[in-house]
């Protein structure tokens, strides 16, 4: 689950800060509906055998683990710039029965190291909020896919209608940065109501995507809307 707001010297420093917490944070914060949210991210963006996928933002390698151990003969390459969080995800992964179908690499999706046309599939859960120029980083997952690749997003949102968006707003609102101030010595989780107001809505984000070359397939809200899939993908031919 996303925590912040950018951090000055790039927004992987700020996660170093609370790598060790993460994983509890999240689950808590999202009250454990989190891990449902990224099976439902790979079940949408139709893995196949042999695929190579990118996960961008991978932070303590959640979806590297997640997709190895759904999928077999499919390859994980997870990127994040925080060293602290890698370090956390190469623990995890060290005790997954898939390691050697994972690599955990640093890295910023703003320039990725990668050649053109090197996955078959990218996600990234709950990233694209820290990266200061979303474009950029939309721009080279598409330069990274094969053509017809697809990218799957998640990204946390504002529930809107009901009384359950509304619950789930005060959630966000109040317990998410009282919960986040009472397990981190750190400040950042009092950005995270913030920072998922200062986000793009559905339809300016589906404008980015478009922007960058890709064909938006599936926009997706989940638990009532506290969090939405993105589904896209790069078209088979460059126009
Ligand atoms: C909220 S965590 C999400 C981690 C993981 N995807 C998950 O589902 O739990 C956000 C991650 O974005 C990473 N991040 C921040 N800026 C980034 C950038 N420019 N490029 C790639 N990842 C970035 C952070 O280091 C952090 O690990």
């Amino acid at each position: 689950m996303n925590t912040t707001t950018q951090s000055p010297d790039g927004s992987g420093r700020m996660f170093d800060a609370i790598a060790q917490r993460y994983d509890l944070l999240n689950r808590i914060n999202s009250l454990g509906l989190d891990r449902s949210w990224r099976r439902r991210m790979i079940e949408a963006l139709s893995v196949l055998p042999g695929h190579r996928v990118l996960d961008l933002a991978t932070g303590t390698a959640d979806l590297p683990i997640m997709i190895t151990e759904d999928l077999r003969d499919v390859r994980v390459v997870g990127l994040d710039p925080s060293k602290k969080m890698l370090d956390v995800g190469r623990e995890k992964v060290a005790r997954s029965a898939e390691a050697e179908r994972i690599e955990l690499v640093e890295g910023d999706a703003q320039a990725l190291q990668f050649a053109d046309a090197s996955f078959d599939r990218a996600t990234m859960a709950f990233g694209i909020r820290n990266v200061p120029d979303r474009d950029k980083a939309l721009a080279e997952i598409r330069r990274v896919l094969v053509p017809g690749g697809r990218v799957a997003v998640l990204e946390l949102s504002e529930p809107k209608n009901g009384l359950l968006a509304a619950m789930a707003r005060l959630h966000v609102k109040y317990g998410v940065p009282a919960i986040g101030a009472l397990l981190s010595s750190h400040g950042e989780y009092k950005y995270l109501r913030e920072s998922i107001e200062a986000f793009d809505s559905v339809e300016v984000f589906c404008d980015r995507l478009t922007r960058a070359g890709l064909i938006v397939e599936l926009t997706e809200p989940l638990t009532f809307g506290a969090c939405v899939l993105y589904v896209a993908r790069r078209p088979e031919a460059d126009a």
